[in-house]
């Protein structure tokens, strides 16, 4: 039996463990639905990252963990001891990363239309860059710095014009998007141009992420020349040097057994050689690299844990299973319909001779998946969803006012809860 993530495991009773932790005993400890993940996962997916540049970057480089992918205090701590850079991308991750004790020198902002609010906040706390989206948002952070009588050190998001081939939900490189001023229409230059006439703000680079879950070289590739030529091109018309690229994120991860991906080094290899040789090309010293991986990070390190309610066999049709979750701790088959591995953790060796689709509780024609293999499988078992760590927990709703589940960590073969178990009381508690 192949699984998809280096620290899923079966151990000698046939039982799938996470970590080395048997994942049924989990599933006993702190009931289900249950968000599992491996810290030491986590880490080893940092380290291949910061590796990958360490040797392929001869130039200033960062890794930044963009942590819409899976954000609560625990995670924002395991970032700083790896010594990476976090991407916030909303007031809310920025309070949990501060909260969590990340310096705030560590952390970039992005964001479309960030609020003033919120823009006032990392002014504030005098983070360590704010993405500007679009020149209104440029245009408040320069009032903002000025209210508050900072300089403020900031990128500029652009638009590279590339449209990779992924889910169109998650393309946001191309021209028609809402994200980022675009290069090919003059406005990207503009936008420069306006950033050096502002007071309060310190321009220091450009930024852009063409997209998520990309398995090919090529759009980051196309996307690292033109961002680069585009560094040169200002030089040569505004005799400015913008000093950092930030290329984003994007990097596909695996989520079922077969599927071929990029490893990190061949992914990161593939950017730096060519900024390397943009960057010869142009004239231009290297810029200060910096990746921001969000999925790669956490993806393989989660697994969630149901328990089946009931099987409804339709004759001729399909077979459904239902569990005691569903699009509120996992929308992601419903927003782009992304398929996941699933198995049942106390017989994870027997053959997957069932197929079926896996639906939730909500109110609501909802699924998690369709034809999915499966263990021969009862009411009561059961049931891990694999490689769910990414844009699950991140993205989970009180829909139905469903409590959401908590996320267990297992460090060194030993669980704690990272983030509890929400209560009905939770759900209501803004309610007046
Ligand atoms: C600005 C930015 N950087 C990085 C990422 C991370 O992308 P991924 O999780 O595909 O690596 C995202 C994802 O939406 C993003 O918007």
């Amino acid at each position: 039996m192949s699984l998809v993530s280096g620290c899923l495991g079966i151990n000698s009773a046939g039982r799938l463990t996470i970590g080395g932790v048997d994942v049924t005993e989990l599933a006993k400890e702190f009931e289900t639905p249950l968000y599992i993940m491996d810290e030491g996962q986590i880490r080893q997916n940092c380290r291949a990252f910061s590796e990958a540049m360490a040797a392929s970057y001869p130039g200033n480089w960062a890794v930044a963990y963009a942590s819409k992918a899976f954000a609560c205090k625990h995670m924002y701590r395991v970032i700083q001891e790896e010594d990476m850079l976090t991407d916030v991308a909303s007031g809310g991750e920025l309070f949990t990363a501060l909260g969590g004790g990340l310096p705030p020198e560590s952390i970039i902002f992005h964001g479309n239309n960030k609020t003033d609010e919120e823009l006032r906040y990392a002014v504030k706390t005098g983070i360590r860059r704010v993405v500007a989206n679009g020149t209104e948002e440029l245009r408040r952070i320069s009032r903002i710095a000025g209210e508050s009588g900072r300089t403020v050190s900031v990128s500029l998001r652009l638009s590279p014009g590339i449209e990779p081939d992924t889910f169109s939900a998650v393309q946001t490189g191309q021209l028609d998007s809402k994200f980022g001023i675009p290069i090919e229409t003059g406005d990207a230059m503009e936008a420069v141009r306006l950033a050096l006439s502002l007071d309060g703000v310190e321009l220091q680079g450009i930024h852009c992420h063409i997209g998520s879950q990309i398995f090919d070289t090529r759009p980051f590739t196309m996307t690292a020349e033109v961002m680069v030529s585009f560094m040169a091109k200002v030089r040569d018309e505004l005799s400015f040097s913008l000093k950092e690229l930030n290329l984003g994120g994007g990097y596909a991860v695996r989520y079922l057994p077969d599927q071929e991906v990029l490893s990190i080094s061949d992914y990161v290899g593939a950017i730096t050689k060519t900024v390397q040789d943009t960057a010869k090309r142009h004239g231009l010293p290297l810029p200060e690299l910096v990746i921001e991986p969000g999925r790669a990070i956490v993806a393989d390190a989660g697994i969630t844990v149901y328990t089946v309610g009931s099987v409804k066999e339709i004759l001729g049709v399909r077979t459904y299973l239902s569990v005691d979750g569903g699009m509120t701790d996992n929308p992601r088959y419903m927003l782009y319909g992304a398929e996941y591995d699933i198995l049942l953790p106390a017989r994870a060796l027997e053959s997957k001779t069932q197929t079926v689709t896996l639906a939730g509780r909500c109110c609501e024609n909802e699924l998690l998946g369709v034809d999915m293999p499966i263990q021969p499988v009862k009411a009561g078992d059961l049931l891990a969803v694999l490689n769910t760590g990414a844009y699950n927990y991140s993205m989970a709703s009180n829909y139905n006012r469903v409590p959401r589940p908590p996320v267990v960590m297992v460090r060194e073969g030993k669980p704690f809860l990272a983030v509890r178990r929400e209560t009905w009381d939770d759900v209501a508690r803004l309610d007046n």
